[in-house]
């Protein structure tokens, strides 16, 4: 399957491509209720999307994490709704060219849908019209009233709690969330709201293994999303570039590195896929607090 020329791997011809479903919110529940792992994984251009659909990832997020890995920002706040739009529809194009079924979820950036639903649904509109599937939102508290406004008006939406990088300074910096019974409760709450609201998914991010199985259990219409959060989720995500090993900065101690070993990008993605479906990633003993 890899090819030593190419340091992406070589894609499967098209023919085979066009065989696959695209995946769908229903496909997604069809898998949750057989047991079956979502896997989601970040990407930001073309090519990158293209091979993450290749190598059987389900959902890529156009995460804001650009910021960081494609911009060199230091933190996500300083991402803007036209940069979103850009990556949003170079994704989506990459998978086009290759016939690629993955859902696209399109991160909505700092100060770009706080203020109110209806600027939430007017940012929302512009990464839809790019290409995405869904809109990802940080937040408890206020959040569901706004994931609720989009939803009714046909829009899926991912919410994010835990650790939520847009607001990292209000959470004094990028750590573990929900380790007080009281900010576990907090984050229940939040979670079921979210849920209530008709969130279809929810990243949960570096919170407590126990907590985000619990909050899985208790999430049965909201598929939960872990990074840092432990195996007892319904999928997991990563930032590409982290678990490629390609990080500028330094990878947080939740990521495995995937390329170690191997020789190509299309092979550590599917090695990444194998273990979040047989279970083996994240390692509760490595992985999660
Ligand atoms: O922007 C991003 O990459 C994310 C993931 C960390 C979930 O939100």
């Amino acid at each position: 399957m890899t090819n030593a020329a190419s340091p992406y791997g070589t894609l499967p011809p098209a023919a085979d491509m066009a065989s696959r479903k695209p995946i769908s919110l229903p496909r997604l529940n069809e898998m949750r209720a057989r047991g079956e792992k979502i896997t989601m994984i970040t990407a930001y251009d073309a090519t990158f999307a293209a091979v993450a659909d290749a190598a059987g990832i389900e959902c890529i997020l156009v995460g804001d994490s650009l910021g960081m890995v494609c911009q060199g920002l230091h933190s996500t706040a300083g991402v803007s709704l036209e940069t979103m739009r850009y990556h949003t529809e170079s994704v989506v194009r990459g998978l086009r060219r290759v016939q690629g079924t993955a859902w696209v979820i399109g991160d909505l950036p700092f100060g770009t849908y706080q203020e109110s639903p209806e600027q939430a649904l007017r940012s929302a509109i512009v990464l839809m019209q790019a290409g995405a599937h869904m809109v990802k939102l940080e937040g408890g508290d206020w959040a569901p009233e706004t994931a609720h406004f989009l939803v009714q008006r046909g829009i899926p939406v991912c919410g994010h709690l835990g650790l939520t990088p847009q607001t990292v300074h209000a959470l004094g910096g990028y750590r573990v969330q929900g380790r007080d019974p009281e900010s576990a409760a907090q984050l229940h709450q939040d979670a079921m709201a979210l849920q209530d609201a008709g969130a279809a998914m929810l990243v949960l991010e570096m919170v407590p293994a126990a907590l985000s199985t619990t909050l899985t259990q208790a999430l049965p219409k909201c598929h939960t999303i872990g990074i840092g959060a432990g195996n007892g989720t319904a999928g997991q995500v990563l930032v590409l570039h982290d678990m490629l090993g390609i990080n500028l900065g330094k990878n947080p101690k939740f990521v495995r590195n995937f390329m170690t070993g191997t020789d190509s990008v299309l092979s550590a993605l599917q090695r990444y896929v194998a273990a979040v479906k047989d279970g083996s990633f994240p390692d509760n003993t490595l992985h999660a607090w």
